[in-house]
This record gives structure tokens, sequence and C-alpha cells, in this order.
């Protein structure tokens, strides 16, 4: 088969562990008989550099006409580039949430995984973590807080700013359609996360998740209050599935929840809607700390390009060709500079992603 992908590098790592992924996806094409037909476009900083604006239209167009999307990381370093100097609406990360309300995607997947190979990187103590955890975070990313008004004004005389969280029931049942459905390919248990005790949009939420419940009898559903979760994430990772959760709320518990496995260089993420047009992007950003020197671990990007055949193409093998690979290779015992641990081989960016383009050939 034939496959549209536009690539979108973005800024600091993104080009360089973008290069991998694309190395990886044009193996899996060689070696199980696809052609991905790359067009690649600019977006965040380095679109504002070459066009005064985060997200053109043009970017838009040529993403809603791809089959899939694959990102690196957007955004700088806010106190060394003039890009945080523009109005929030012109800064990088006005692109991300761009073309994610652009291309309708609502349904943000972002797994935590344990990997065996690196349990020593988790930061909880071993009681804890000895069983391993594989749980996704499933949030909702077009509406809340995110997308409501905001304005900063004077009001008797004091500055205020105002941001507003609003969700209607429609927006929450089709995400929470899209957590039952994954529990239900998982271990059948929803962990729904709200602040009902305090807010509105929570309390709605919580009854409209109820309201799904019924459609999935199998599906054990948990209600937990937002404080309580993130406390749970470190007390005990293993106890949950699928979590669901609002935006903001999702923004910040898949932040730890990816710290909790020691290992963000790690974690893919995949943002899908109502069509097969997905958007793959690594649940890290785009460290310019270490952008440039060969230092990045690609294998998020390389696992989201595996998350892209599953969700998108419908292509099972070959994503799991990809995963099984990244297995390999940590079991030869290669590992990037944030993986590293004594005795293991340490290797850059781009030896990584020849080691994975390899371990998918060997696979064959
Ligand atoms: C993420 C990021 C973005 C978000 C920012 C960069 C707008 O934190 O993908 O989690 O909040 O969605
Ligand atoms: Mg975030």
């Amino acid at each position: 088969m034939e496959y549209k992908v536009t690539l979108i590098p973005g800024d600091g790592i993104g080009p360089e562990i973008i290069g991998e992924a694309k190395k990886v996806l044009e193996t899996v094409g060689e070696q199980y008989g696809h052609v991905f037909n790359f067009t690649e476009v600019l977006m965040g900083g380095a679109s504002i550099d070459a066009y005064g604006e985060p997200l053109t239209a043009e970017t838009l167009e040529t993403a809603k006409n791809s089959d899939a999307v694959l990102l690196g990381a957007v955004g700088g370093d806010v106190g060394k580039t003039s890009w945080y100097s523009l109005p929030p609406e012109k800064r990088p990360e006005a692109g991300l949430l761009g073309i994610r309300k652009g291309l309708e995607l609502f349904a943000n997947v972002r797994p935590a995984l344990l990997f065996d190979e690196l349990k020593g990187a988790c930061p909880l103590k071993d009681e804890i973590s000895k069983g391993g955890f594989d749980f996704v975070v499933m949030r909702e990313l077009t509406g809340g807080l995110y997308f409501g008004d905001r304005y900063t004004k004077e009001v008797n005389g004091l500055m205020t700013a105002v941001d507003t969280l609003t969700y209607n029931e429609d927006e929450i049942r089709r995400i929470a359609k899209w957590g039952f459905e994954f529990a239900m390919k998982r271990r059948k248990k929803v962990t729904s996360v709200d602040k009902a005790n305090v807010l509105d949009s929570s309390r709605l939420w919580r009854k409209v998740v109820a309201e799904v419940a019924k459609d999935y009898p199998e599906v054990t559903l948990e209600n937990m209050l937002v404080d309580n979760c993130a406390m749970q994430l470190v007390k005990d990772p293993s106890q949950f599935d699928v979590i669901l959760t609002e935006n903001m709320f999702g923004d910040i518990l898949s932040d730890e929840a990816s710290m909790v496995t020691g290992s963000i260089g790690m974690l893919p993420s995949a943002s899908l809607g109502k069509t097969k047009l997905g958007l793959y992007e690594p649940s890290h950003g785009s460290a310019p700390d270490i952008a440039g020197q060969d230092k990045a671990n690609p294998i998020a990007t390389i696992l989201s390009a595996g998350m892209m055949l599953r969700y998108s193409f419908d292509l099972t093998k070959e994503a799991d060709a990809i995963d099984a690979a990244v297995k390999k290779v940590l079991e030869s015992g290669y590992r990037t500079g944030d993986i590293y641990s004594e005795g293991k081989t340490l290797v850059g960016t781009k030896k990584m992603g020849e080691l994975i383009c390899d371990a998918i050939k060997g696979l064959k």
C-alpha cells in the first residue's frame, strides 16, 4: 500500500528524531512492501522564523490532505529565543494547539509503560515498581481550559486574568467512548479522573462518563479525584489501566506518568479523532539544551511511528515489528544518554536509529 505522511520535524531535537523515525518507516516499507510518501513542513518556532507564524494555512492543509502526521517537537528555551516575546497566539505552542484543533484530534493516547530492560531507571522504590506497570492516559485534547476564552484586563484598578473551562456533554461523551474502547482491548478498567468535589465541568464529566459506562458492562469504572490520582501514580501505578481525563488534568498527569517510567525519552503518543487521520508525536519536548548534538533518544518518536502504523494504517504486523525491534536493541544493551546505566553501550541518536532499522531487517 501507499501512504501519505506529513512530517513535521519542528524545533530543538525534533529534526534529529524525525530523521531516525523516517529511516525506520523506510525500512518497514522496504521489508513489508509499502510506500510512504513523505511531505515535510514547518511548524512551531521553525515556522515563526520562516513565515512569522507557528502554523500556516498551507501546513494545516498539507496535514489535512495526508493519511497521518508525524511530529518531532515544538518550542524552545523561553529565556533564550525571541519566540517568547511574541503574543501568546503567535508562539510555537500555539501551532501545536492549532493543528490538534484543526485536525479535530480530540483523543490523546499516552501510554506509560515500564520497560523490563529499563526498570533500573524507574525512580520509584523497587517494592512499588517490581511488578511493572502498563497503563494509558486518555486525555481530552481539544476542549477545556486550553481552548476556552481568555483575557487579561484591568478590573477595579487591578490587573485580572481570566481563563474559562468549558465542556459540553458531546465532547465528554466522545472521549469517554474512546477510553472505554481502549479498555476493552486492554485490562478492562477505566479510571475517570476529575475534580467533581469542586468543578461543575467535572460533575458533568462524571455524569456523562457513567452514562457511557452502561454500554460497556465488562469494563470496571472507577472515579478518582485528580489530586488523589497524582498521589496514586507514585504510590501504586500498577492499579491503572486506562486513565480517562480532561485536557489540563491529562497534560499534567501524563507528564507524571512518563516520569514514573523513568524514561520519558521512550514514550510515544497518538492524537486521534473521528477519521483515521492521526497525529503522532513523542510525549517529550524539544530539549533545546541537547539539540543538534546527536544525543537525543529517538525511540519515543520511532514508537510513535509504530502507533501511526497501528492506528491510522491498520498495519499491525509492521507496528509489532517496530516494537519488537526496539525491545531487541534494548536487550542487546544499547542506550542513549537519557537511559544509560553502567555496563551498557552508549550510542547517539543516529546509531540508535540504525540499530533499530537493522533489528527490523533481522526480524524478517
Ligand atoms: C503536551 C504539551 C502541550 C500541551 C503544550 C506544549 C501546548 O505540554 O503535549 O503535553 O499542553 O498539550
Ligand atoms: Mg504537556
